[in-house]
């Protein structure tokens, strides 16, 4: 009674209205606040991007100095969080840890929690919504470098707030003893790009997970972790990961027929392919296929871009994947530009979430504001037992 619609998997519901993130499904347009994907990728940074999507303007020079300046002085983890992330064994993923070291956060700033404080004060205060902000944005590529560095048996790098964004969780990942390294600042700006395509993507699983638990009135620590464990699943920014598993388990371009064949036999699944609101080609995958080669110059080419090349090459021209209009979609290309970069296959969620970061924040925000929020719960259509009697154990067969 009372139920208006059965949509499985939100296919086609509209839960909030935004204004962050515009997507033309069938003509591959992406654009953040109204500016073209395209041009962000060319023009801007990331942090700016993260502004942008934040607040909704580009900052001017002042703002912006102001905001790196406040991401940055954040990036320290406090110790207890950096011993935490020494607790786990040197192969967990560190996407698990990445999750973990954010829902730990939680209980570093209890300020932060709007059940201890007693009041919802992110409704009502920006500064306090912007201290999490500054944290959750600083304080993200620190617990992904430290994941890392845990992974390989090396201690954790202090960060440097006088590099870039990108710049400093290169440091962080790579830091060598000299006094005076600097990441390849031709590599930085290419994470730094990557970092732009990823930040936000409107209602995708794990940004409407961010609004779900936000809308519990969680603490925003709690609910990006919450959002990043949607992200880690292979469907979605688990993505990048299975597809450089899948291009290592196919070998060689030899291969791919045989390959594709098992997709359309329903026993395997071309991994970064298909999108639920892309019906032509994902405008980021384009951008993302141009900045694998020109990483190739700098750290040699990778030889699995010919499998990924034949694959998209095939996959473009057979009716299996015409008719069901599926085209390569961010994580098609991503993995391979990573794994050039020397990242393990396994640190490739993490380069998904934490740029991905400024959206959740954003619709956060967004939420937080929106006179029309409410706590999210969706209705289900009831299809078990009508009332049964209870039958005690002792007379059960
Ligand atoms: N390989 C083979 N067949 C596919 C694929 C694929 N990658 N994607 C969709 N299909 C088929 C699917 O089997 C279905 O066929 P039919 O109508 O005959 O049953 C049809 O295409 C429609 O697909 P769907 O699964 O109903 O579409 P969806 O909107 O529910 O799922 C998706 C979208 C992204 C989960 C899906 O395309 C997929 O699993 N892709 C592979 C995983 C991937 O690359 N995920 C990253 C998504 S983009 C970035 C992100 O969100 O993180």
């Amino acid at each position: 009674p009372g139920l208006m619609v059965y949509d499985p998997a939100f296919q086609n519901t509209a839960v909030t209205r935004s204004s962050i993130t515009y997507i033309d499904g069938d003509e591959g347009i992406l654009r953040y606040r109204g500016y073209p994907i395209e041009e962000l990728a060319e023009k801007s940074t990331y942090l700016e991007v993260a502004f942008l999507l934040i607040y909704g303007e580009l900052p001017s020079k002042d703002q912006f100095a102001h905001f790196s300046d406040e991401v940055m002085r954040h990036t320290f983890l406090h110790t207890n969080v950096s011993d935490l992330m020494h607790a786990f064994n040197y192969d967990a993923h560190p996407m698990g840890m990445f999750i973990t070291g954010l829902a730990a956060m939680s209980t570093f700033h209890p300020e932060a929690n709007p059940a201890l404080a007693g009041s919802d004060m992110y409704l009502e205060d920006s500064l306090v919504r912007n201290k999490q902000i500054f944290r959750i944005l600083g304080k993200s590529p620190s617990l992904a470098a430290h994941a890392y560095r845990h992974r390989i048996g090396r201690p954790y790098n202090a960060p440097q707030r006088d590099l870039s964004y990108a710049e400093n969780f290169l440091y962080m990942l790579d830091h060598l003893s000299e006094p005076n390294y600097r990441p390849n600042p031709k590599l930085a700006r290419a994470l730094d790009i990557l970092f732009i395509l990823h930040a936000d993507h409107e209602l995708n699983c794990s940004t409407a997970a961010m609004r779900h638990i936000g809308s519990s009135h969680v603490d925003p620590y709690s609910a990006a972790a919450g959002a990043s464990a949607a992200l880690y699943g292979p469907l979605h920014g688990g993505a990048n990961e299975a597809v450089l598993r899948m291009l290592e388990s196919i070998g060689g371009v030899e291969a791919v027929p045989d390959f594709l064949q098992q997709v359309k036999e329903r026993k395997k699944k071309l991994m970064g392919f298909g999108h639920r609101v892309y019906k032509n080609y994902d405008p980021r995958a384009k951008i993302i296929r141009r900045i694998a080669y020109e990483v190739f110059d700098i750290c040699g080419r990778e030889p699995l871009i010919d499998v990924a090349i034949a694959l998209e090459e095939a996959a473009l021209k057979d009716e299996y994947f015409v008719k069901r209009k599926l085209y390569p979609n961010v994580d098609f290309y991503s993995g391979l530009i990573y794994k050039a970069m020397g990242f393990p296959t396994d640190m490739f969620p993490v380069l998904f979430a934490i740029p991905r970061m400024a959206g959740w924040l954003a619709h956060w925000v967004e939420s937080c504001q929106d006179p029309a929020g409410k706590i999210w719960r969706p209705r289900q259509v009831y299809v078990g037992p009508t009332k049964r009697g209870y039958v005690p154990l002792g007379h059960r067969d």
